[in-house]
């Protein structure tokens, strides 16, 4: 038997986000600079079989769950056929992808029908001009038709991810927290993490990046008093039927969906983390924060076996991200590690 995918500190691995693109059609002002990335060359990208490839590899050491993310994953030639690949791959339980939506509803039918389980859509604002101006691109986008395809495809339990900022979006959050009360969705506020352009922008104009944090702790102090206001109380418990994620959850009394939080700022959720990213160029990386990166497409084009690779890669996990202790304007863009 092969050695299974346990770090240093004892975290079993069992979940891979792939990053099958990097490249987005948004800016988003917490992810990427308004000019964009270099854009990786394309012969450095993995190609299908190479990410085919790796999850194989590393299905036997105990991986159980993939998850595509960019970039904006759609925008990757083909992504359909990749995931009609991986869902070929027999120990693979959850198969997902985390996207912004634009491109969502042609292809939704297509996803699911190729084996995709779910998705998990961003959408920081139900106004179409707000969520152009996060996003700053020039046309404004309406999720909710996106939002309904998926669930009309059947690829569920639908989940919402929402990055709350202060004084930009978080006006919006009983808006928000009401699609769940007849809808099956599970909208989830995640705590910005002020990375890349963003801090350095309020940095330069001399105020705290972390000011622009609304810590969970607030968000539910307000569901909770809407909860109240509706007479339907907000109740711990309502996870959706699948996660991998460190998102803790509630529910309106009655509601079909429920409101969650991800605190990566004022609770930090690393010690049960079950994660590793597979950048698009085929870089194993083993936090979201922090360098640490095992290079596998040497290994991938020389046909060398990746599990020692891996086992190396996991050996120099860290216990925890540096986002709280290290200088946060230098760090790097998501959408570079796959969010
Ligand atoms: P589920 O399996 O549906 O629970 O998804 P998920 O939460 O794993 O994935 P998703 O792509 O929807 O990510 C949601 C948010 O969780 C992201 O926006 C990040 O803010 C946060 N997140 C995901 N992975 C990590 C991680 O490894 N570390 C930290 N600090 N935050 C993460
Ligand atoms: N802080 C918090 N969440 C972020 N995401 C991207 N950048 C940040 C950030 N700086 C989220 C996206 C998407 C998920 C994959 O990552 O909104 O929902
Ligand atoms: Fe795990 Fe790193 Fe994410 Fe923390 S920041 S949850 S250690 S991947």
């Amino acid at each position: 038997v092969e050695r299974a995918l346990r770090d240093q500190h004892g975290r079993r691995i069992e979940y891979l986000r792939v990053s099958v693109t990097d490249r987005c059609n948004f800016r988003c002002v917490y992810c990427m600079p308004l000019a964009g990335l270099p854009w990786l060359p394309r012969e450095t990208l993995l190609t299908d079989d190479e990410i085919v490839q790796v999850v194989r590899e590393l299905a036997p050491l105990g991986l159980r769950r993939v998850r595509l993310t960019g970039g904006e994953p759609t925008l990757r030639p083909g992504l359909v056929d990749l995931v009609a690949r991986l869902r070929e791959v027999a120990a693979i339980e959850d198969l997902s992808l985390s996207t912004n939506g634009t491109r969502l509803a042609p292809i939704a039918d297509d996803l699911r029908r190729a084996g995709l389980d779910r998705v998990n859509v961003s959408v920081d604002s139900l106004r179409p001009e707000r969520i152009a101006e996060l996003a700053r691109r020039r046309e404004p986008f309406d999720p909710i038709a996106a939002l309904e395809a998926a669930q009309a495809a059947g690829l569920a339990p639908i989940k919402i991810n929402v990055v709350v900022i202060a004084g930009r979006n978080d006006d919006e959050l009983e808006m928000l927290a009401a699609l769940t009360l007849d809808r099956p969705w599970h909208v989830r506020f995640i705590e910005l993490m002020p990375v890349g352009e963003l801090a350095e922008m309020e940095a330069a104009t001399g105020r705290d990046p972390l000011a622009l944090v609304v810590p969970s702790d607030d968000v539910l102090a307000r569901l909770s008093a809407m909860g109240r206001t509706l007479g339907r109380p907000l109740q711990a418990g309502g996870a959706p039927a699948r996660g991998n994620g460190p998102a803790a959850y509630h529910r309106f009394a009655g509601a079909a969906g429920s409101v969650g939080v991800i605190t990566p700022m004022t609770h930090t959720y690393c010690g049960s983390c079950n994660r590793v990213r597979l950048t698009a160029d085929g870089r194993l990386r083993t936090c979201l924060y922090g360098d640490h990166e095992v290079g596998l497409r040497d290994a991938l084009r020389a046909g060398r076996p990746l599990g020692p690779l891996v086992h190396e890669a996991l050996a120099g996990k860290p216990l925890e991200h540096a986002l709280l202790t290290r200088r946060i304007g230098g760090l790097r863009a998501l959408s570079e590690v796959g969010g």
